[in-house]
């Protein structure tokens, strides 16, 4: 027992290190996502408040930011075996910036005068990136054939049964990883978790 302790420890001094070891402080503040420049000076009040939230979308925690109308050209593919839909949940709410058509300042009593620069939009034709806002579950994994059991990815990649944004990045750059991924990329890595290739 003991010596499992001084094991663990031992292994959570090594995560410190290489931690310390990443270029970016491994949280939002600093990190695109800290707008307070353009806010007045608050870092999470473009996307959540503690009051009179919106309440219309799923998986939606606090939401202030104005949301996104647009419709969407969907990801298709013959060997997509997902039900895709237009997006919603998360992902839903990573567009209310990053379909280019709401400011990222537009929040709750604040008009947007902001437009995201030209790297962040997506734009609408969602044809063009990773599919997203699909039931991820063991039965698409075993569909597929070549897919990580879903249960068995770390918490909080897949919300209620769906593959989202977030299954790829961490909104608060928690762990410093370039592009706010929820693992590094060097050698497809984070491609690998999902995709037994
Ligand atoms: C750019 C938008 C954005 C900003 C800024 C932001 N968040 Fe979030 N936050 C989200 C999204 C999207 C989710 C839901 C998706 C997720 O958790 O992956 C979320 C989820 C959460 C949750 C619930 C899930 C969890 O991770 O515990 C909490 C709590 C939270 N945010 C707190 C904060 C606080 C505190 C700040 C300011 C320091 C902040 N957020 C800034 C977008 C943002
Ligand atoms: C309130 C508006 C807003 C929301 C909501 C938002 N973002 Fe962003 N995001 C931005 C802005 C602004 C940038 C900076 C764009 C630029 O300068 O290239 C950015 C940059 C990024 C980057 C690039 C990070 C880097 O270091 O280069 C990623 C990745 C990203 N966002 C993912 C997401 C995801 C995933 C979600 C939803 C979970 C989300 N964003 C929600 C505004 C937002
Ligand atoms: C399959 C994983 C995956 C999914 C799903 C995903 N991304 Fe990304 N994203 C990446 C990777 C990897 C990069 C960095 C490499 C690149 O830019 O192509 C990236 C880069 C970005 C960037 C930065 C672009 C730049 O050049 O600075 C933004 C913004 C972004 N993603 C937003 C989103 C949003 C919004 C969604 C959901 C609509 C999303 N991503 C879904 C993996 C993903
Ligand atoms: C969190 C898990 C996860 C991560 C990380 C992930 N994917 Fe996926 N990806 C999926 C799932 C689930 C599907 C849907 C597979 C299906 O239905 O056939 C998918 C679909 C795809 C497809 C389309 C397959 C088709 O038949 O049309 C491609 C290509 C793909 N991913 C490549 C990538 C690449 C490249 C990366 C890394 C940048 C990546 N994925 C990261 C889970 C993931």
């Amino acid at each position: 027992m003991k010596q499992n302790i001084i094991i663990a420890v031992a292994i959570l001094v090594g995560i410190g290190f290489s931690e310390a070891s990443h270029t970016h402080a491994a949280t939002i503040t600093g990190s695109k996502h800290d707008l307070s420049a353009s806010t007045g000076g608050e870092i999470c009040i473009a996307c959540h408040t503690p009051h009179n939230a919106n309440t219309t979308i799923t998986d939606a925690p606090l939401w202030n930011h104005t949301m996104t109308v647009a419709t969407y050209e969907l990801y298709a593919s013959p060997t997509f075996n997902g039900t895709i839909s237009q997006p919603t949940g998360v992902s839903k709410l990573c567009l209310s910036c990053h379909d280019g058509t709401i400011a990222p300042d537009a929040f709750t009593g604040h008009t947007g005068v902001t437009s995201i620069a030209a790297a962040g939009n997506l734009g609408t034709n969602l044809k063009k990136s990773h599919p997203i806002s699909f039931t991820y579950d063991t039965a698409l994994a075993t569909a597929d054939g070549e897919l990580t059991d879903p249960g068995t990815l770390p918490a909080g990649w897949i919300n209620n049964d769906k593959f989202e944004c977030s299954s790829c990045h961490d909104v608060h750059n928690k762990t410093g990883i370039p592009k706010m991924l929820h693992a590094t990329n060097t050698g497809s890595a984070l491609c690998l978790t999902c995709h037994k290739k």
